[in-house]
């Protein structure tokens, strides 16, 4: 899985097996249940302090100065002009005593700095300013006056591959050799197909764009710093920061309560805390540095664009023979990962797979991990690969997937899944969406014709070790829980205030959440990967369960009845047996001694000899008007394979949310590069275009296929959030080629490009 995983490196730590049984659950009382968040209040209300909300006495504001240009050597900055503006406290540079820091680390060397000597790309860190205001701060940045060398620049792949390309790094732009990988014998597969595609297809680069953007306040105190960060995992932060700035671990204190949005953006520690923590040294203020929404756009991370070709051949019957995929892709200026083959080399049972992946360095902004980093470009390739093979066998697309459900893990040693709900999600799902019907539908006559695709996929990593979760009863029934991973909007803290009161019978209202800050809460891996609910909240029912057991016990010694027969229901805790005996949890003598029963939960390792993985089968329907070229998405479902589910309307939102950002990918979303400067063109909310509540169909269904999954972990749930995105777009271009016969291969459906491919003037397949 480190392939999957390029942005948890080194080894994954772990955390001893849990001390307490825990059977898996059958009906549950409150798991499972619609509940609202515990915090919907402070979040809707405006009470809710997020970081970018964050302010401290006496705080100074910082701002980044960013290279404008797409390479370019920084000769020299002078600072001077921009010490004396108004308000200005302090000016950094990479020069500045301390800011000598190397930053973006891979394949075992440093590729950069805090501020670089050579900018890679528009958006380089160059320097910063703090002063009383942010207009301050961003006036003082316009009188640094900096010379730059200008350099040629490369913005594609492909070309950053050829002989004369200019150099990104030293010797290469490549980020390694290619990846490859192969089982069986692919040509033999090839000449043993009755029917065989082949096809090109590519995807735009999206930007995160979560609603708060990145940034931190951050506070010494002595040689202790503490960080109020917007991040999805707060011990990733301490490390990076601890490692930068050369503190131990120990004092360094990220605190990460609320945060809005980050899908992958906010996984890895970012350049500008170091940076407000150097102002802030220097300053003997606090600091607070918030990225503006177009170094948000420019510097923040972004789903890399790929390029990926893709040849299946399958039997008559529909049975895969050979499948091979080639991707390149760019992790941008900075190393990141760029991978896309690993739906074609695991979705479906084929003996004989061969797949590549390039990734290569490009003047352009650094990719991050982005909701299922590099599923949805692989889904947009092979299942529109898989469409066009359906429609050549003259089978209908859903059941020649179902002809290939695989039961094992092919990419991972043939180890079976602990559950495969890839058939329930495809049949229940069809169903659900009127699918068969829907196909035989006419397309219409007018020139407004409607059209059904469907796409499937599967999320490879279900969560694990390391997390530890404290549960604490207090004397008077009311109950805290501690954990160190971040809620990302997800619904994580309503989830496991569910699991601890599934155990302990008490009211999710008596249960507060401490989470997310190094100083007072247990190691959790960062909230990302789908990997939330499957690793924390094992370790949540072990804590509950080790209370409730310290209780139990406490109660048999009260009533004088052995322990196996006392039962917790609601505030007492009676007897099995006779129930007439029972006493209040209150008033239990030993919560009464202790005023307080302590339990501490871990995650034990994953089952061995399987695999853990989710699947999903997306339906779309669209009204295409022939004559502009637009594409209106008028019917989405979504049927989910997560095994149980935890929170039947946090699921769902996570799944609405999921198909809109799949709806991005597929209509509207494209980072635009200007081939002239290298620049970013549409570095904006106006011109990037994000779906909007217009562009959201007016039906979005949900469906859980429900399996029981007693092996993936003691929750008996394996995560939704990234699957919930993987195939909405290859659903949506599916169901454009049903509606009008062509197929778009390069990601975003606009208007130009599908009316050009309607006159025959682009690539048809
Ligand atoms: Mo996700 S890209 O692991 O936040």
């Amino acid at each position: 899985m480190t392939d999957l995983l390029y942005w948890l490196q080194g080894p994954v730590p772990e955390t001893a097996p849990p001390k307490v049984e825990m059977p898996p659950w059958g009906e549950t009382k409150v798991v499972g249940k619609p509940l609202p968040r515990v915090d919907a209040y402070e979040r809707v209300s405006g009470s809710a302090v997020y970081p970018l909300d964050f302010a401290l006495p006496d705080m100074l504001h910082a701002a980044i100065l960013r290279c404008p240009r797409a390479h370019a050597v920084v000769k020299s900055v002078d600072t001077s002009a921009a010490e004396k503006m108004p308000g200005v406290r302090a000016v950094i540079t990479g020069k500045t005593p301390g800011a000598d820091i190397p930053w973006f680390r891979g394949r075992g060397k440093w590729f950069s700095k805090l501020f670089d000597e050579r900018a890679r790309y528009e958006g380089d860190e160059v320097a910063a300013v703090a002063a009383e205001t942010r207009a301050q701060a961003y006036d003082a940045l316009k009188a640094i006056k900096v010379e730059y060398e200008e350099l040629a620049f490369v913005l594609d792949p492909r070309e950053a591959l050829e002989s004369d390309a200019p150099l990104i790094h030293e010797g290469t732009n490549r980020y390694g050799d290619p990846a490859d990988y192969a089982r069986g014998d692919v040509a033999a597969g090839f000449a043993a197909a009755d029917a065989v595609v082949e096809g090109t297809y590519s995807t735009a680069c999206e930007i995160h764009s979560p609603m708060e953007v990145h940034g931190s306040v951050v506070k010494w105190d002595g040689n202790r710093l503490t960080v109020w960060d917007t991040t999805q995992g707060v011990f990733e932060v301490q490390e990076a920061v601890a490692q930068s700035l050369k503190l131990p671990l120990a004092n360094v204190r990220v605190i990460g309560h609320y945060m809005g949005g980050g899908f992958g953006s906010k996984l890895e520690a970012g350049k500008y805390t170091v940076i407000a923590a150097l102002l802030a040294k220097t300053t003997a203020r606090p600091v607070k540095l918030f990225l503006s929404r177009e170094e948000e756009f420019l510097a923040s991370g972004n789903r890399p664009a790929n390029t990926m070709t893709v040849k299946v051949g399958a039997k008559k019957d529909g049975t895969l023979t050979a499948i091979e995929f080639s991707s390149i892709g760019s992790g941008g200026a900075y190393p990141n990962g760029a991978s896309t083959s690993f739906l074609a080399t695991d979705l479906y049972t084929c003996p004989n797979v061969k797949a590549r992946d390039e990734n290569v360095a490009i003047n352009a902004g650094r990719a991050r991990a982005m909701r299922a980093p590099g599923f949805p470009q692989g889904a947009w390739a092979l299942e529109q690969a898989m469409d066009a093979l359906a429609i050549k066998l003259g089978m209908d697309p859903v059941a020649l997937r179902l002809a290939n459900v695989p039961k094992a893990s092919q990419r991972r040693g043939n180890q079976p899944y602990t559950s495969t709900g890839l058939a329930e999600c495809l049949r229940d799902g069809a169903k659900a969406f009127g699918w068969s019907e829907a196909r035989k539908r006419p397309k219409g006559d007018g020139p407004v014709r409607k059209g059904v695709g469907v796409a499937s996929a599967l999320w490879g990593y279900g969560g694990g070790p390391p997390a530890t979760v404290v549960v604490k009863l207090y004397a008077d029934g009311s109950v805290n829980v501690n954990t160190g991973a971040a809620d990302i909007g997800t619904g994580t803290k309503t989830v496991m205030a569910q699991v601890v009161a599934e155990e302990l019978g008490v009211p999710v209202e008596k249960i507060q959440i401490e989470h997310a800050d190094t100083g007072t809460t247990q190691y959790s891996g960062p909230s990302g990967g789908s990997k939330t609910v499957p690793s924390d909240m094992p370790a949540a029912r072990a804590a509950a369960i080790e209370v409730r057991n310290k209780l139990l016990a406490g109660a048999a010694e009260d009533l004088k009845l052995p322990f196996e027969e006392l039962r917790l229901e609601g505030p007492d805790v009676v007897s099995a047996k006779d129930p007439s005996k029972k006493v209040a949890v209150t008033a239990v003598k030993a919560l009464e001694r202790h005023q307080v029963l302590v339990g501490v939960g871990t995650r034990g390792p994953n089952v061995e000899g399987k695999v853990i993985s989710m699947f999903a089968t997306h339906f779309a329907e669209v009204e295409v008007n022939t004559r502009t070229g637009e594409v209106t998405v008028t019917r989405l479902l979504a049927a989910q394979d997560s095994a149980r589910v935890m929170n039947r309307l946090t699921f769902e939102c996570q799944v609405q949310g999921g198909l809109v950002m799949g709806l991005g990918l597929g209509r509207t979303e494209e980072r635009v590069l200007d081939r002239q400067t290298g620049k970013m063109c549409n570095a904006n909310w106006h011109d990037y275009k994000i779906p909007t509540a217009l562009d959201v169909p007016a039906e979005q269904k949900v469906l859980s296929v429900d399996l029981v999954d007693t092996e993936c972990n003691t929750a008996g749930a394996k995560g939704v959030g990234e699957p919930a995105t993987i195939p909405t777009a290859a659903a949506i271009a599916n169901a454009v080629h049903d509606a009008v016969g062509v197929r778009v291969h390069d990601s975003p459906i606009t208007p130009p490009r599908l009316v050009a491919l309607l006159s025959g003037r682009g690539k048809k397949g």
